[in-house]
């Protein structure tokens, strides 16, 4: 044991010691970061290009995605938002950053920080670091996303949204969820709960083959509730990240966070086994290309797990969100709401002629969702990825190796440089309407682009489609005076963090 009096330091003078070279070194390296860092050019707030805190402050109180938005707008189109990273609002570096690449040239990875924060997870095909891996997984996935397995799915789905229909008609009309009062006005009904309780019914019987029967209780199956908390608990991750407290990360995760994660892990595998059982034929889901290869692939059951899961979390939130953003969006725009209203009614004649296939026709409700997805993206943040060895262009700036970048989601579809009136909803914009002609239809990009783009894309058109056409032709519809503000201050981690959406549902009389 080392004597302190015999260095003559006592140990109030060691922690000053402590205390003084800890302040020198924290003072070094925000100077360091101001004046001599690769990135000093680039203009962005000095707290922001000084350290990580003010983004990771941002980050966990949930306004993040609006405040990059404000700081394209004050610094352009590319901004230091923390020391080592770079956020772009130029459609250009969708495709610099996330597209495709010729043979042998080298992937901008995704950031390890963001997409792997435990280090002793089980990689999905989100998380998947190596390319072959990830091309793998995503040859054997793409089966269940084909246009003949969507047909193949459309009973499955159609089945849901059925459901959904009876169950809105049942909840209107329920004295519980009815406001007293002005029958002529329907019932009130929170439709942040129903759209999200049939996109996880829909996912989950096509990811698992077993229903969480959300729509048929009425309430959030115990799987999904604790998927939906662990979307904000993302966002705490994320920072501590940002600020170097990898290790408290995973301290956390392996003490506290342990426990639920085991109770939610065994649900999973529980889920899979059945699934499992079914044998990988006959049943057209997205699991069953990853159960047949799963010995080719090298896939054990908590690899599975993984992706059964990420499939699950992917395409139900994501859908529901843009959903629940829709139809917010469509009830405090009477005039959008109209045009859309008469074109679903005019197509259809009868409830059974609205498919998958068919509302495929609505042009109207297309440019509907594209405005939708664009006021109101559901992937709100950017996606990190890393320049690689050597530096790359990005938006024609040269950028160093090891730099984070990424183009935010909602900070590039709100730019007033690239949209007339932004934070309007004018689903004319993707009509060809000459008032927009200045608009950058291709800065919008909710789906991402690239080899890692969503491969749900197609499935999300489709059922976002039926969802709205089916609601839009049993329903009429009004706002709840609680809910006129929904998108006031909404926070936002990775996705929404949406709150309760109240509306009056009136079912049509035919
Ligand atoms: C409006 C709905 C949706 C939106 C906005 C959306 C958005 C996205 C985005 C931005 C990515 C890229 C993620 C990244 O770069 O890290 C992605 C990937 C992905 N999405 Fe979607 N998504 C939606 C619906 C769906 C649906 C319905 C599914 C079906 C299960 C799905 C499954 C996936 C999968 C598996 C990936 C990873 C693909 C890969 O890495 O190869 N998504 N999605």
């Amino acid at each position: 044991m080392v004597d302190l009096h015999v260095s003559g330091l006592g140990l109030p003078n060691l922690a000053l010691l402590a205390v003084v070279s800890a302040t020198a070194y924290y003072a070094a390296w925000l100077a360091y970061n101001l004046l001599l860092h690769p990135l000093r050019r680039f203009p962005g707030p000095l707290l922001h290009r000084a350290s990580h805190l003010p983004r990771a402050y941002y980050l966990v109180t949930g306004a993040l995605g609006h405040k990059v938005a404000d700081l394209h707008r004050a610094y352009g189109p590319v901004v230091r938002v923390a020391p080592d990273e770079l956020a772009f609002a130029d459609p250009q570096a969708w495709r610099d950053i996330y597209g495709h690449r010729a043979p042998g040239e080298p992937e901008f990875e995704k950031d390890g920080r963001f997409y792997r924060p435990i280090d002793d997870m089980p990689e999905n095909i989100v998380s998947a670091r190596s390319r072959e891996y990830h091309g793998a997984l995503r040859r054997q996935l793409a089966h269940g996303f084909s246009e003949r397995s969507m047909r193949a799915q459309e009973p499955i789905i159609g089945g849901y949204v059925d459901l959904l229909v009876h169950k809105l008609r049942e909840a209107c009309s329920s004295p519980v969820s009815s406001s007293p009062g002005k029958a002529e006005e329907g019932g009130k009904v929170n439709m942040r709960e129903w759209l999200n309780w049939c996109t996880f019914d829909v996912i989950g019987d096509l990811g698992f083959g077993s229903p969480f029967g959300c729509l048929e209780s009425g309430s959030y199956h115990p799987w999904v509730r604790r998927i939906t908390e662990t979307i904000r608990f993302g966002g705490v991750v994320s920072a501590l990240m940002g600020v170097g407290l990898g290790g408290l990360v995973q301290a956390i995760s392996r003490c506290g966070g342990m426990k639920s994660r085991d109770e939610h892990q065994k649900l999973t595998r529980e889920k899979l086994l059945q699934r499992i059982e079914l044998g990988a034929e006959g049943r057209p889901d997205f699991i069953e290309g990853l159960i047949r290869k799963k010995d080719e692939l090298g896939m054990d059951l908590l690899q599975l797990q993984m992706n059964a899961s990420l499939l699950i979390v992917a395409g139900s939130e994501t859908t529901a969100t843009l959903l629940s953003g829709a139809t917010f969006l469509l009830l405090t725009n009477p005039e959008a709401l109209e045009k859309l209203t008469n074109e679903v009614r005019s197509t259809f004649a009868d409830d059974a002629d609205i498919t998958l296939s068919s509302v495929g026709s609505l042009s109207y409700m297309l440019a509907c969702l594209n405005e939708s997805l664009r006021r109101y993206p559901p992937v709100v943040i950017g996606l990190p990825r890393v320049v690689p060895k050597g530096g790359a262009q990005v938006a024609g700036h040269v950028i160093p190796e090891g730099t984070r970048v990424a183009v935010w989601h909602y900070a590039i579809s709100h730019d007033p440089a690239l949209w007339t009136d932004p934070m309007g909803f004018h689903p004319e914009r993707f009509l060809g309407d000459p008032r927009f002609a200045g608009d950058a239809l291709d800065a919008m990009q909710p789906f991402s682009l690239g080899p890692r783009n969503c491969i749900g894309k197609n499935l999300a058109y489709a059922e976002m489609r039926l969802i709205l056409a089916k609601i839009v032709y049993h329903f009429d519809m009004r706002i709840a005076a609680e809910s006129r503000g929904w998108l006031e201050g909404q926070k936002a981690f990775t996705v929404w963090d949406k709150p309760p959406l109240q509306v009056y549902l009136r079912p049509v009389k035919r």
